[in-house]
């Protein structure tokens, strides 16, 4: 049997930008509407709780930070393909909420003089990255998650994979998902809907991202008719810890580490000698991937070849107090201590620049639905984000959604009700899969697509390459479709989750190695050895995707430019 939930709005995805959007949503509708936030995992194990090293914001113009200055460091790290006006509410609104986090409890780190502390971070001209050790992203989620914990008009679902919308004639009704630890199918009947689902990052085998992302809300999203931006900007953050790919924050170069070569160089003063290692991410890893080709790195183990991050320039005093969790995760994932001894690391994905495309406030253009954080393309990022600027950006865009849904929904004060036939077709879509008794091994097809993205659409990608990932990426589009589905249980059936989270992953793989192929230019985080240079007459353009049927169509939008033109990016 299907379980009917009813409420106004439904928030999928409880990461930053769900809880934000949580919040704004209950404290707009006064207690009128009911809401519900609904979780792939438990509610504070969103992959934001990952985030290390801090969340952008100016709060110190006395001592020479701008909002211009935020703008233009970011527009010029997103390669020019950032929207600017988009930037410009950005940069204003970041410190407001920065410090709205602050009222409600975080413990951002302090300087000697009471201030909040600001630590450097990559490609940003001033110290703006606010932090709180080397944590943030989980004291960011804990200080939300208590904040909602103040609205008794928001329920809190665990544990439900979200499997489709209903949408008709062009609007929102609701979300199918299924509670994990017990089978049951539910439709969550909603006037309005935030997608809020995060990013694709588990594409990839070496990445920085949690199993849990593996972009549910894009895949269905894209199924459902709306249109997909920017996809192929994958970042790769420099420093992935070698052979695991967990993150070693930037805060590490932002506080004073160094990365060197096999010769002990510190490499970055050739490649961008006035940033050096705080160059953008997309400058850094590619920097390192030169060394490692040119045969000044480590061999690592399965090709993971690597270069070393020094941290002996902090001191032992410092990495205690500010790089107390990434000190641990030296410790306990490699047997070595970053006071003693240097890490390997080498570029790991890490962000999804691309994702839905959305209005500056996050509407989907499906009437009653909207999307934040990583799931949404905004644009704020363009071709390479700074680090830094998405957690904010998930606080401040989760607020402006949440606002956005609750006045629509108080405005419209429409009702929904279920169509006949959507308690069949959300129960059929899923006792089908456990009817599925085909040929192949979903885990077997993920694991073929990460070696496939790993190699064919890394830091440096050609022709060649991606043609390769392209046609492997439809072969395992079409054995997704016949797949052996070994458990029958209900009970957190773990093989029917994964065959649906693999099928989302092949499907956006294709719009991300096709994106790729036909943006014959290099920018931001997508470099081609075969036109390694910026080509703005014919690509300062965003890259939109539709799925109709089984084809994938790309069509190209004008970037929104102010006052910053295009000019080459040396740092
Ligand atoms: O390096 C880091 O701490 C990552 C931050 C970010 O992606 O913004």
């Amino acid at each position: 049997m299907v379980e009917v939930l009813d409420y106004d709005i439904v928030v999928i995805g409880s990461g930053l930008a769900g809880l934000r959007a949580a919040i704004e949503a209950a404290q707009e509708s006064k207690g009128k509407l009911r809401i519900a936030i609904i979780a792939k995992n438990q509610l504070m194990r969103a992959h934001s709780i990952s985030a290390e090293g801090g969340s952008a914001a100016v709060l110190y113009t006395d001592e020479g930070d701008s909002f211009d200055l935020h703008a233009y460091d970011t527009i010029k790290g997103s390669d020019y393909l950032a929207d600017q006006d988009i930037v410009e509410f950005f940069v204003r609104q970041s410190p407001v909420d920065v410090i709205e986090l602050e009222h409600w409890g975080i413990p951002w780190a302090r300087r000697d003089d009471g201030r909040v502390a600001q630590r450097p971070f990559g490609g940003h001209s001033f110290p703006r990255a606010t932090f709180a050790a080397d944590r943030t992203g989980f004291y960011e989620v804990h200080t939300l998650y208590d904040t909602l914990l103040k609205f008794d008009n928001v329920d809190k679902y665990h544990e439900q994979f979200a499997y489709d919308f209903l949408i008709s004639n062009n609007k929102f009704r609701g979300v199918l998902a299924i509670d994990m630890p017990t089978g049951q199918i539910r439709i969550f009947k909603a006037k309005a809907g935030i997608i809020a689902t995060g990013g694709l990052g588990r594409l990839y085998g070496f990445t920085t991202y949690s199993h849990l992302v593996t972009g549910d809300g894009l895949a269905i999203a894209m199924r459902r008719g709306m249109a997909l931006k920017d996809l192929e900007f994958v970042q790769f953050h420099p420093t992935g810890l070698v052979p695991s790919g967990i993150l070693i924050t930037e805060g590490v170069r932002g506080d004073g580490g160094i990365l060197r070569n096999n010769k002990g160089e510190r490499f970055m003063e050739k490649y961008a000698p006035t940033k050096k290692d705080l160059a953008p991410r997309d400058i850094v890893s590619r920097s390192m991937m030169t060394e490692i080709l040119e045969g000044r790195g480590f061999k690592g183990p399965d090709g993971l070849d690597y270069v070393l991050l020094d941290f002996s320039p902090i001191g032992a005093e410092k990495i205690k107090e500010k790089l107390s969790q990434v000190r641990e995760i030296g410790i306990h994932y490699v047997g070595l201590d970053p006071i003693e001894s240097p890490l390997p690391v080498r570029p790991a994905a890490h962000y999804t620049m691309g994702g839905l495309w959305v209005t500056p406030v996050g509407f989907t253009g499906v009437e009653g639905l909207w999307a934040a954080g990583e799931a949404s393309c905004l644009s704020v990022h363009g071709a390479n984000r700074l680090g830094a600027n998405s957690t904010s950006e998930c606080i401040v865009f989760g607020k402006v959604t949440g606002g956005e849904a609750a006045r629509w929904v108080l405005k419209n004060n429409g009702t929904v009700s279920l169509e006949e036939g959507d308690k069949k077709y959300a129960e059929d879509y899923i006792s089908k899969l456990y009817r599925e008794k085909g040929k192949n091994d979903p885990y077997e097809i993920k694991r073929k697509l990460w070696a496939t993205m790993d190699r064919d659409a890394y830091v440096f990608r050609n022709e060649e390459g991606l043609r390769r990932g392209l046609g492997e990426i439809r072969n395992l589009i079409a054995m997704s479709k016949d797949v052996f589905i070994k458990e029958e249980g209900n009970v957190y059936n773990q093989n029917l989750i994964a065959t649906l989270e693999m099928r989302n992953l092949v499907e956006l793989a294709e719009v991300v190695v096709y994106g790729a192929l036909e943006r014959r230019e290099s920018r931001g985080s997508h470099f081609r050895t075969d036109y390694p240079k910026r080509d703005d007459e014919n690509f300062l353009k965003h890259t939109i995707a539709r799925k109709y049927g089984d084809k994938v169509e790309l069509t190209y939008e004008p970037v929104r430019i102010t006052k910053w033109k295009p000019e080459p990016r040396v740092y």
